[in-house]
């Protein structure tokens, strides 16, 4: 007798918390508007400018000279020294090559950050509103997310961290701390992560620092930062990114950054995942560090230009909650009398040509919000935010 093969027993087949993933929200609202002529899109999180010419060239010469066969599961050394220098010259302490790890992206950093530390029925803190996929890599493990709502005051998005330490439990493995956060632009003060870190020793959890957003921070200068806390054999991991710096979104790297007596399990948990990084992308990689620091101020500068268009917009209305962000390129705004942020995204694209993220995509209590990026030229987001203005002014009306 042969086993039955519809697609619910093939699905039924699957490990649970594989098939039990969620499809993301923002892209069931980009899949809708994918297609829509005029439409200006600010849902995904990413700029508008493509990786700038001299990282490209940096990947191609590579790629055209064979730089094209298999690699060091680590990240090839030069790009590792250059991470290395990266954070020597920005954090103005010294950094080890040994400490970086390169990566398929910030989002398989986090991926292997959770396969080191997490597994079935442990539990993980998550400040929220937060970004979904940290949820999403936690469940594949097996593992359980523990929200900890924060809260808009009029000052901004505020984390009661008595409230983040009151949630530890016995299963409570690691934090999650994204500051400068994706989608609420919520940004930790050197305090808050002081004692975060003191409760993290104390306590014995990992912390997964994802502060890819560092540079975009609107009191000027870097974000408060775990970097200027941590001792060599802190259990703390970062997940980093060349991303949104660079503008290199679809190159899909990134790096790990770990304590040194890791190394060979992160080595040994590349190998079995994805065996390492293209070669030449990581050459552009190192022109990114190298040469970058320009076109990041000129970034953060359109990230600035943006935030000032986004609140000018947003701040009049009436029946729009919202508080500049410190840092990050989002605006995370509530809408009175929304209930499902899904369905409004849908309509807002609809009816007003513009792509927002929903709220109910970043967790509990969400969901009367919209995320909105403002990395993009000022003239699209000025038309994008009239559009949006005109369609919640004629909502209240
Ligand atoms: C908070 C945060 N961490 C990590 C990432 C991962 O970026 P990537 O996988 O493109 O490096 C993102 C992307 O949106 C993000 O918002």
């Amino acid at each position: 007798m042969s086993i039955p093969n519809t697609t619910s027993d093939l699905l039924a087949a699957l490990r649970p918390s594989s098939a039990a993933l969620p499809e993301s929200r923002i892209v069931t609202v980009f899949n809708h508007g994918r297609n829509k002529p005029g439409l200006i899109p600010l849902w995904a999180g990413e700029g508008d400018l493509p990786t700038p010419a001299f990282i490209a060239e940096a990947a191609s010469r590579a790629l055209l000279g064979g730089d094209t066969f298999y690699t060091y599961q680590r990240g090839i050394p030069e790009l590792r020294e250059a991470i290395a220098a990266y954070h020597t010259r920005h954090y103005g302490r010294p950094f080890s090559a040994e400490n970086f790890f390169v990566t398929g992206g910030g989002m398989q950093a986090i991926q292997l950050a959770f396969q080191m530390t997490v597994g079935a029925g442990d539990e993980v803190l998550v400040p929220t509103p937060a970004w979904p996929n940290f949820r999403g890599a936690a469940e594949i493990q097996g593992a359980r997310i523990t929200s900890v709502p924060m809260q808009l005051e009029p000052t901004g998005w505020r984390l009661d961290l008595d409230q983040l330490f009151a949630a530890a439990g016995p299963r409570t493995r690691a934090i999650v701390i994204n500051s400068p956060a994706n989608p609420s632009g919520w940004t930790a003060s050197q305090g808050d992560l002081a004692a975060i870190l003191a409760f993290a020793r104390q306590r014995g959890l990992w912390i997964i620092a994802d502060e890819i957003y560092h540079r975009f921070h609107f009191a000027g200068g870097l974000a408060p930062s775990l970097q200027h806390l941590i001792e060599p054999e802190d259990r703390v991991l970062f997940a980093e990114t060349f991303s949104k710096n660079w503008a290199m979104t679809g190159w899909r790297i990134g790096w790990l950054q770990a304590p040194v007596a890791l190394g060979q399990v992160i080595e040994n948990l590349t190998q079995y995942n994805t065996s390492g990084v293209a070669p030449f992308m990581q050459r552009g990689a190192i022109a990114a560090l190298d040469e970058g620091d320009a076109f990041i101020d000129g970034q953060v500068a359109r990230a600035r230009q943006g935030l000032e268009i986004v609140t000018k917009a947003l701040a009049p209305l009436n029946s729009v909650r919202y508080v500049a962000p410190a840092g990050a390129f989002y605006a995370f705004f509530g809408l009175d009398g929304v209930t499902d942020s899904l369905a409004a995204a849908l309509r807002i694209v609809d009816e007003a040509g513009v792509g927002l993220a929903p709220g109910v995509a970043f967790g509990d209590g969400a969901d009367p919000y919209f995320r909105v990026c403002f990395l993009r030229s000022p003239e699209q987001l000025s038309e994008a935010m009239q559009r949006l203005s005109r369609w919640i002014s004629r909502r209240a009306s």
